[in-house]
Order: C-alpha cells, then structure tokens, then sequence
C-alpha cells in the first residue's frame, strides 16, 4: 500500500505540473482525492492491515492528500492571480486620450423672444397663462364672439378634427378660459404664450403654425389710454426707448373699438426704409377693448367691468428684432442659423 500510496502521489504531482488551468486543476482533485477517486480507492485496502501498519499507513495517505492539496492551491492561486492581472491590463483605460467633444446647445431664438416679452409683462405685473392647443370651436370661436356664420371665420382657416373641436387658430381662446378659471374675480392680467395653426401655404412670412402671446387685462376703469400705455411701455422695453407706437382702427370680433398696433421702424428709426416700405411704420400686433360680449361669456358683467386685450405673433417680432427676412429659418433649425443667436 505505500507503494501504492508513494506511486500515486508522483503521478498525481506530475500531472499536476504540467496544468494550466483552473478547470484541470478541479478534475486532478476528483480524480486522485474525490470520493471516488484513486485515493479512496487504495484506502479500501486499508481493512487488510495489521493493527500497527494501520496508523503509519494513514498518516502516510493523510499526508499524501495534504501535498497534493498543497499543490492544487498554490496552482489555483497562481491562475487566479494571473487571470486578474489579465483583466486589469485589457481593462486599462487610456487616460490621455482627448475627450469627445458634446456640443453646447442654446435657446432657441424664438424661446427667447418668448421669454423677453415674458419678462417684460411680469415686470408689469401679469402672469402667465396657457391653454390647450386642441381647442373646442366654442372658445376658439364661439365664445369670442365668432358663431358659426360669422363671415370672419374666414380670417382663420382652421384644422378641424371634428365639427366642434380644432387646432386653435389663434391664442385668444386662453382669454375666455382665464375669465372662467378667475370666476369674477379681479384684476384679470395675464399673457399667453404659444403655438397656433392656420390653413396657410407657407412662405416666407406665412407658416402652418406659428406662436402668439395673446395679452388680457380686466379690472374696473379699464380704458384705451390704459392699453396704448402699456403697450408703449413693452415696445420701448423690447425694441429701445425710443421706439414710439401708432394705433390704427381695426376689426376684430371679440374687441371694441379694435386697433393695430404700429411701432416706428425697427431698422430705419421711421425714415423710410426697405423694411418699411418707406413708410417708417411696423405693425406689430392687433389690439381693442375686450367686447362686452366676450366680457358676458366669460362671466364679468360690462356694466361694471372692463378691459383690454391684445395679441402678437413672435415670429414677427423675433424677425424684426433680429432683422431675419423668412419665417421658416425659426424651424428648419439649420445651426448655422441658430448658433448666432448663441451669445445675443
Ligand atoms: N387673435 C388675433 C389674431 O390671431 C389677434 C388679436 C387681435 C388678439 C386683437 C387680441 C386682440 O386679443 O384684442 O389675429
């Protein structure tokens, strides 16, 4: 049996010497120290043996599991430590590669213009409004003195999704809203960012969609003179101090009287330009007193109560402020375009 034992331990340490892995290592174990392995199998022998061999022959077979097994760990830990080192190199990252380089992105010339005119009403005390862009015919229309015959829907050619609710053709809708939304309270001063939809060919001062900020003010004593000065404040804010604003009568259904607004020309001062038509004026916006109508349907009573609204398109004030001669460079997002608005 110790020759047996001696035999078996060579041929193990042997075979040991020549693995290379971890996985050969595992099946060395099994084959000379598992249960059913060669070990075991020379130790079934072990009943044959005379009562003073017995101790000597098992010290001999324990210390022949205890080399191998010596053997078996210091491989592994060898592996392992290799393996890991093998990791670690293929994970190394180069650190003096140049970064990639991302972009800076900006604000949109036209979310700024937004955010100008924004700043320039809170200043005066409003607050901001908002409205669904899916309206109902009866506050896109309706409600603003417009029923379904009335001959200056024609002003607006709509996308209608159905008979009764479309995209909304302007942002004046948001007026009847805030009047609900407020129940009779006073003052009602608002402004109302956002985008509208129009049956239109787009060209280069016609687009499908574009923005509004529609403006509302209603509160007791509420005069013209009231709306001229307020606007003459937002367009000297917007456009310089110097800037002097017209009004001229209009027609618009939810306001009386109506007027538009003109400012003198952004480029030449009120000289006569190109821009201008040599006329020296701009218009900028379409403006009146709130129609006692509009005023009813949205629960204020016009013996007690009046206002004024107003309602611009920011494209045109952004074109004019930034002197662009085509809407549609504010969508086609070339960033040739948009990158000199970055630092302005
Ligand atoms: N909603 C009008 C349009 O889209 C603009 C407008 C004119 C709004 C006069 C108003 C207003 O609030 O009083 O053409």
């Amino acid at each position: 049996m110790r020759d047996r034992l001696e035999t078996m331990k060579s041929e193990a340490l042997e075979e040991l010497k020549r693995a290379e892995d971890i996985q050969t290592l595992q099946e060395l174990r099994v084959k000379y120290l598992g249960k059913k392995g060669i070990l075991t199998e020379i130790l079934r022998g072990m009943g044959g043996l005379s009562a003073e061999e017995r101790p000597v022959i098992g010290q001999l077979a324990n210390d022949v599991r205890a080399s191998i097994e010596e053997v078996i760990a210091e491989k592994q830990n060898k592996f392992q430590q290799a393996e890991t080192e093998k990791r670690l190199r293929s994970e190394t990252i180069d650190v003096t590669l140049p970064g990639r380089n991302i972009g800076q992105g900006a604000v949109h010339p036209l979310s700024k213009v937004i955010r100008e005119i924004e700043d320039i009403f809170i200043g005066m005390g409003y607050r901001i409004a908002e409205g669904p862009e899916v309206e109902t015919d009866y506050y896109n229309f309706e409600a603003l003195n417009l029923p379904k015959d009335h001959p200056a829907r024609d002003m607006q050619d709509s996308f209608y999704i159905t008979d009764e609710i479309l995209l909304r053709t302007q942002t004046s809708p948001v007026q009847i809203r805030t009047m609900e939304a407020m129940d009779g309270e006073v003052p009602v001063k608002i402004i109302c960012p956002g985008k509208v939809y129009r049956r239109d060919d787009d060209d280069a001062t016609h687009s499908f969609q574009f923005m509004q900020i529609e403006g509302l003010v209603i509160d007791r004593n509420i005069r013209m003179s009231d709306l001229k000065g307020t606007l003459q404040q937002f367009v000297r804010e917007m456009f310089g101090s110097q800037t002097e604003i017209r009004l001229r009568p209009s027609f618009f259904p939810f306001t009386e009287p109506s007027a538009e607004v003109d400012v003198t020309c952004v480029h030449c001062g009120g000289n006569g330009c190109r821009v201008c038509k040599h006329t020296g004026w701009l218009e900028i916006l379409g403006s009146g007193m709130v129609h006692p109508r509009v005023l009813e349907m949205g629960g204020y009573d016009p013996e007690q109560y009046s206002g004024f609204a107003f309602g611009m398109g920011v494209e045109r004030i952004a074109m004019l402020k930034y002197g662009v001669d085509d809407i549609r460079h504010y969508y086609t997002n070339d960033l040739r375009f948009l990158e000199q608005f970055v630092r302005i």
